[in-house]
């Protein structure tokens, strides 16, 4: 019996896929796109392991979070200790900034993952138990400016990899004091109709009243019409931020929709919040979210820094621009494949081979010693820009037939010139 992969999960492979989002030069493609803005943007990698101590997690996005309490792949490992592989990037990459005392670098880190993280959650479209995030994390700048400039990458990126009609939805939900008197109105509203909310949201009232806000069922929405504000319960301070943040986005051009409902699923999360939803995606809508998350540094044992971020689902991102038919990349493929006939062609071509690839031309080689038909037609199948058939008359007068398969035109040309003529095309 073979073996296939997990639920869940999925392959990212050069070919031999139907779903063309899991090209793999697709997503260098993307990542790539996404290295360059992060420079532009003054963004530095970090890279934190896959797994971390799972008190991380609990203590970092919240035990009362679905995330923690019904997503985590957590393990005990052979010293008896519990792990969890990273569900979000935003907890580990605050535990390396305290171990590291990263503050000491500069009073601004600007930081940066292109990273994989697990969650167990309902396999469907769009939604995986390893998904791929690209994450930003700002240390250090508690200006209304800095939310709207890390918002404002996210939104760059999105334009340069031209995806069509995202929405930007933002809110504020204030400080812990603003929450704390919204969530008694809230919990007094929701009395009054128990019975009436989704078993989801019973729960919830119960755990994470907040998160009744952005429930999907159809009833508790009916609801959440008349029901409390956040607007309504934020300090004046948390107000003010949050308007400079708006007049920020305005001065940049974002566009957003004001959205009281938004309150995001982790724990970390106070005054500004933001989604960005694409119209191709269905119900798995979200590509990309974040906002200020001030004191998690704090409760995890670090400094008191202000902070603000962002993931967003790589998946989610190249299934939105192929639901959008944007022109990408086409797979890549070597500039030249080196047919060599007979024992003394094959020594001399894999010199000439190496010589190329030193070179940084891109070349492949028939090793098997196909007949020169059927290596033919597999250099066709490769998509290869030119080949070449090198046998003994070839290595005597030192030129070869260079032939370009997509027009089929050959000319000849001295071996030595090879590497002149492919790179200056
Ligand atoms: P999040 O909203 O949980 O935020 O995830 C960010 C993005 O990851 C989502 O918008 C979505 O595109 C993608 N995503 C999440 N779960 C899945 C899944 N199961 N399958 C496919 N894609 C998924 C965070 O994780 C925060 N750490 C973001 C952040 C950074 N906030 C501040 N800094």
């Amino acid at each position: 019996m073979t073996i296939s992969a997990p639920p869940g999960v999925f392959d990212i492979l050069p070919s031999g896929i139907k779903e063309p989002w899991k090209f793999s030069h697709l997503w260098q493609y993307v990542e790539g796109v996404i290295r360059d803005t992060a420079r532009c943007y003054s963004f530095k990698e970090v890279r934190t392991p896959l797994f971390e101590r799972t008190e991380l997690f609990l203590r970092g996005v919240g035990e009362g979070t679905d995330v923690v309490s019904k997503e985590m792949y957590t393990f005990l490992d052979r010293g008896n200790r519990s792990m969890t592989l990273r569900p979000e990037g935003t907890a580990p990459v605050m535990r390396a900034f305290i171990e590291h005392s990263l503050q000491q670098q500069g009073s601004e880190q600007r930081l940066f993952y292109i990273a994989p993280m697990f969650r167990y959650e309902r396999s469907q479209s769009g939604r995986y138990r390893q998904h791929h995030q690209f994450g930003v994390e700002a240390i250090g700048c508690a200006a209304p400016e800095q939310d709207a400039e890390v918002i404002d990458l996210l939104y760059t990126l999105y334009r340069r990899l031209q995806l069509k009609g995202l929405a930007v939805s933002i809110n504020s939900i204030g400080t812990a004091q603003c929450r704390a008197k919204f969530r008694t109105a809230l919990v007094d509203f929701f009395q009054a109709f128990v019975a009436q909310l989704s078993p989801d949201s019973q729960q919830r009232l119960q755990s994470n009243p907040l998160r009744i806000l952005d429930s999907k069922d159809p009833a508790d929405r009916a609801l959440l019409v008349n029901a409390p504000s956040i607007q309504d319960y934020l300090s004046s301070e948390a107000k003010e931020h949050f308007l400079a943040v708006l007049a920020s986005l305005d001065l940049l051009k974002i566009p957003y929709k004001i959205t009281p409902q938004l309150v995001r699923g982790l724990d970390y999360y106070n005054k500004t919040v933001f989604e960005v939803v694409s119209g191709v995606l269905g119900a798995q809508d979200s590509i990309g979210g974040g906002g200020r998350y001030d004191g998690l540094l704090k409760t995890l044992g670090g400094p008191d820094l202000p902070t603000f971020g962002f993931g967003t689902g790589i998946e989610r991102i190249i299934q939105t621009m192929i639901g959008q038919q944007i022109a990408m990349p086409a797979p890549p493929s070597a500039s030249l494949y080196i047919i060599p006939m007979g024992e003394a062609a094959r020594a001399q071509m894999l010199l000439l081979a190496q010589r190329l690839r030193q070179a940084g031309i891109s070349v492949q080689m028939d090793l098997a010693g196909r007949k020169v038909g059927k290596a033919m037609q597999l250099a066709s199948q490769l998509g290869v820009r030119y080949v070449i058939v090198v046998g003994e008359r070839e290595l005597e007068s030192g030129v070869v037939e260079l032939k370009e398969m997509a027009t089929g035109s050959v000319q000849p040309i001295a071996f030595h010139l090879l590497e002149t003529f492919i790179q200056e095309i």
